[in-house]
């Protein structure tokens, strides 16, 4: 965790400007109207939606922590993202300014994308796709990401996007945990100047699982592909083959909108379920507050991959919904030039970025020069996620990229909380760098401590919500009981809230700062990975006898993964420990992906455990960030240190 006195140290503070005040689409009058009637509030809220059968149930909380919103309303998701905006007039509006990595790039009227997701939802329906049935989603981000996830959500069907880092074995576990009927994919796609294969991923993952009928392939590396006949399709001829008509039905706002798997603190993956009309409710309502969007005039850029719930909030849902006009772009930030972001920007003119503190970190180490060589006086808002924002880097994503004064929303939420739930609002707050600052209208954030007292501020604890809010996560896929262990059971006595996981400071005015996750998780890149799964993955290999693994801070990615393994005395003699290292980040990289990729492996001969056995990662965590060891009194061994310490000493 953060400590709280390093965020403190930047005292500057930056009000509103007359101006941006004087335009701003939020005004203290939501505020107002969440505080009167909170249920009112969200009603008004989805009621800026286009409904196909109003609702007059707001909340049905009689089943705790399993919330209905609007439960006898009947929506379609992708009509609200689409058909809504042409039959209104907008047809014509760009949705999507799309750039390929080698620079190709392609713009989708909403009147486009419309066509484009009625035939994909035809064709899915022609492969029979109907309502509820698992589709999984394995794309890079290209605009048919985009028209595949809505097709399926016009047909009440639910999409399980995966993302493309992940390996054929993370991607089988979780086809098979969702019983998928169709995959959706690419050949390949464009990453740091080069194809790389999905396909042929697929095709690994898919060996000897029986739920997977058909799999729809896009075309977009180029590169060459096996083909299993009568299973694999290629996604224009099934676009080709389909009706350009296809009528959005009506769903209950609970059906099912999707499944998006997430690290928890055991090893498997959690499947985290959301449904249709709560969820749509906040994306939208969320985007077009806390981004103070403007869709006739803004250019909106979420710089996240589709397969995280960013890309599903405001790439997708929220953007969409409100009909905006946004940049998708598939590639890495410095390819082939470490200013393509600012030269995108400037191409397209983007008004909104959205990005994470680890990309603002790293573009901060490479230089202000690069993107002083562009043009970015287009931008008005700058907005964080998935970390705490350091400070510095908050200051510096101000003074070089916003010109030194665009506000910045640093927003706080979760693939379990479906959309924000802690930013400030530009226009009304001042600003503080480094503190996500106040909870959105409507939702009511508590920070307590371990017994459940509310804090007295200034002072630290652990961050819950109060009460159900529209967009929280419906469940664990198929594991009802582990959604209500993992995130109700610790404050079950004080009825029912919500157990973030994260650690929390609250000062004199209420503003939260945000001090990172208090389990086994942790945060890389914004990333959220499990110590758990990565050992698991490390003690699946047979060369393997024991693996520790902690979250190490680090310089640019916020923290990284460091392990500590035990060879088996069988296999000392194959490898010197820098083979062994090598190997085993391989091996990681298969079993999970690459952005699980351990920074270090140290091959140890002990582990530090206690007289009960449990293993202490504070003192792993110790060594791997070069500081003084902590005590080590209840140490079993208290002598495992000292070696594990010489060793790594005398490997630098
Ligand atoms: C975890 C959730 C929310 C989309 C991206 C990550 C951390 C997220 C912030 C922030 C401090 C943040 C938390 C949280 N986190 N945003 N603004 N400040 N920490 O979604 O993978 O579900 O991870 O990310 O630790 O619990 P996720």
């Amino acid at each position: 965790m953060t400590s709280i006195d390093s965020l403190l140290t930047e005292t500057r503070r930056f009000a509103p400007s007359p101006e941006f005040a004087a335009g701003a689409v939020a005004g203290r009058e939501l505020s107002e109207r969440a505080a009167a009637d909170r249920l009112a509030y969200w009603a008004d809220r989805a009621r800026e939606l286009h409904w196909h059968t109003p609702f007059q149930s707001v909340l049905d909380w009689s089943n705790p922590p399993f919330a209905k919103w609007f439960a006898d309303g009947k929506l379609n998701v992708a009509y609200n993202c689409l058909d809504r905006h042409v039959l209104a007039g907008d047809g014509d509006r760009i949705a999507i300014h799309w750039e390929g990595e080698p620079g190709d790039s392609r713009s989708l009227s909403y009147a486009e994308l419309t066509t484009q997701v009625k035939r994909a939802a035809n064709a899915l329906a022609a492969l029979g796709i109907r309502q509820g049935d698992r589709v999984a989603i394995y794309l890079p981000v290209v605009p048919e990401a985009v028209v595949a996830m809505l097709a399926v959500a016009r047909l009440g069907a639910i999409h399980s996007v995966v993302f493309g880092g992940f390996s054929a074995e993370s991607l089988r576990a979780r086809v098979e945990d969702a019983d998928a009927k169709l995959v959706i994919t690419a050949d390949g796609g464009y990453r740091k100047g080069k194809v790389f294969p999905l396909k042929a991923t697929v095709d690994a993952a898919l060996e000897g699982t029986t739920s997977v009928q058909h799999v729809l392939v896009v075309k977009r590396g180029g590169n060459e592909v096996a083909w299993t006949e009568g299973r694999d399709i290629w996604w224009d001829d099934a676009l080709e083959a389909a009706d350009l008509d296809h009528e959005a039905q009506g769903f209950e706002a609970e059906n099912p909108l999707f499944i998006l798997y997430t690290s928890g603190t055991t090893g498997k993956p959690k499947g985290i379920l959301h449904s249709s009309g709560g969820y749509l409710t906040q994306a939208a309502a969320t985007h077009h507050d806390v981004f103070d969007l403007h869709p006739e005039t803004d250019v909106y850029w979420c710089t996240a991959d589709i397969g995280w719930v960013t890309g599903h909030s405001y790439v997708v849902y929220g953007p969409l919904a409100n009909g905006a006009t946004q940049l998708l772009y598939e590639g890495t930030p410095d390819t082939p030039h470490p200013g393509r972001w600012w030269e995108l920007i400037e191409k397209y003119g983007v008004t909104i970025l959205y990005t994470a503190p680890t990309a603002i970190r790293s573009f901060m180490k490479l230089g202000r020069q690069i993107p002083q060589g562009f043009d970015l006086s287009s931008l008005r808002l700058l907005g964080s996620v998935g970390e705490p924002i350091n400070p510095e880097a908050w200051i510096w994503y101000r003074e070089v990229i916003g010109a030194g004064t665009t506000p910045i929303v640093d927003t706080w939420w979760q693939t379990e909380t479906g959309a924000i739930m802690i930013s400030a609002l530009p226009g009304i707050t001042t600003l503080k760098p480094g503190s996500a600052q106040v909870p959105i209208p409507g939702v009511k954030i508590d920070i307590l401590t371990d017994d459940g007292a509310r804090v007295d501020p200034p002072n630290g604890g652990l961050l819950t919500v109060r009460e159900p809010w529209p967009s929280m996560a419906r469940g664990i896929w198929g594991d009802p009981d582990r959604f209500v262990e993992t995130y109700w059971e610790k404050f079950r006595d004080l009825g029912w809230r919500y157990f973030a996981g994260d650690g929390a400071h609250v000062d004199e005015d209420g503003d939260i700062w945000l001090l990172g996750r208090i389990d086994d998780v942790m945060n890389v890149s914004g990333h959220r990975l499990s110590t758990t799964e990565i050992e698991s993955a490390l003690v699946g290999n047979p060369m393997v006898a024991e693996a520790a693994v902690v979250g190490a801070a680090d310089e640019t990615t916020g923290q990284a993964v460091v392990a500590f393994v035990i060879v088996k005395q069988s296999h000392r003699a194959e490898h010197s420990d820098e083979e062994f290292s090598e190997l085993l980040r391989a091996h990681v990289t298969t079993a999970i992906g690459a952005i699980a990729r351990p920074r270090q492996v140290f091959i140890v001969t002990e582990l530090p455990k206690t007289r009960s056995g449990k293993i202490m990662r504070r003192l792993l965590r110790d060594v791997a960030e070069g500081r003084a060891i902590g005590d080590t009194t209840t140490l079993a061994d208290t002598s495992v240190m000292q070696v594990i310490s010489d060793k790594l000493a005398a490997g630098a």
